[in-house]
């Protein structure tokens, strides 16, 4: 069985319509760790040696936040400048992490239309996370695609959340007992489009 390690970070939490849910939902499931960074580390003071601790207990690492300005809130580059040491994540006999597998699942106000080329965002949303995508393949994790929800601001009145929290917790259970082939979806856009979710997949 893999374990799972779920870094849940939203700065304003109280005002979370979606990632909160996620982070409720993945908080009841056995063999997943949940750590709230925000409320861990309110002032941004973060203990490496319990993240590396947390890092080394687990077999999943998954990144949980809204997409802030292209990117993840500020907490989680703060993470990874303390954490990913050198000798520990990356450089001579930095292979902590070496196999573990990582992706980010987050949600964006953004439609999936407008993450695209032709769209207003001008890149998909696989492309613009690329600098966690290669800090990971640089400590040589094994890096998933996304697992997202777009137009994330409307998703609770069209009723989108809860659906989306299912699939959450199916993937979650499936990588938790190995029914869950890494290598066959790491090429897809996004993890929303492995072969496990049914067609009524949410892309809005
Ligand atoms: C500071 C800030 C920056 C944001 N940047 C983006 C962005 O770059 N792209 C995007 O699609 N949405 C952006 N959003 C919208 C959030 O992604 C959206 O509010 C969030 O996904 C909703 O999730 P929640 O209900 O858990 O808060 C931003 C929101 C805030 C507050």
């Amino acid at each position: 069985m893999r374990k799972i390690l779920v870094l849940f970070a939203h700065p304003a939490q109280g005002r979370s319509e979606v990632n909160i849910e996620l982070a409720r939902a993945a908080h009841e499931l056995d063999g997943v760790t949940l750590v709230d960074l925000y409320a861990e580390y309110p002032d941004y003071f973060i203990n490496a040696d319990r993240e590396q601790q947390r890092l080394l207990d687990h077999d999943v690492i998954i990144f949980l936040h809204p997409f802030y300005w292209y990117s993840t809130p500020a907490i989680l580059k703060e993470w990874q400048d303390i954490v990913l040491e050198y000798g520990f994540a990356y450089g001579e006999g930095g292979n902590s992490l070496k196999g573990k597998l990582f992706f980010s699942a987050l949600s964006a106000g953004g439609s999936r239309e407008a993450y695209m080329e032709t769209g207003k965002n001008h890149f998909t949303l696989r492309e613009l996370l690329q600098p966690l995508e290669q800090t990971a393949d640089l400590c040589q994790l094994v890096y998933l695609p996304p697992f997202a929800l777009f137009s994330s601001r409307r998703a609770y009145e069209e009723k989108r959340v809860r659906g989306h929290a299912e699939r959450w917790l199916e993937l979650l259970e499936r990588l938790k007992d190995e029914h869950f082939d890494p290598e066959g979806v790491r090429h897809l856009e996004l993890l929303n489009d492995a072969p496990i979710f049914s067609e009524e997949t949410e892309r809005m």
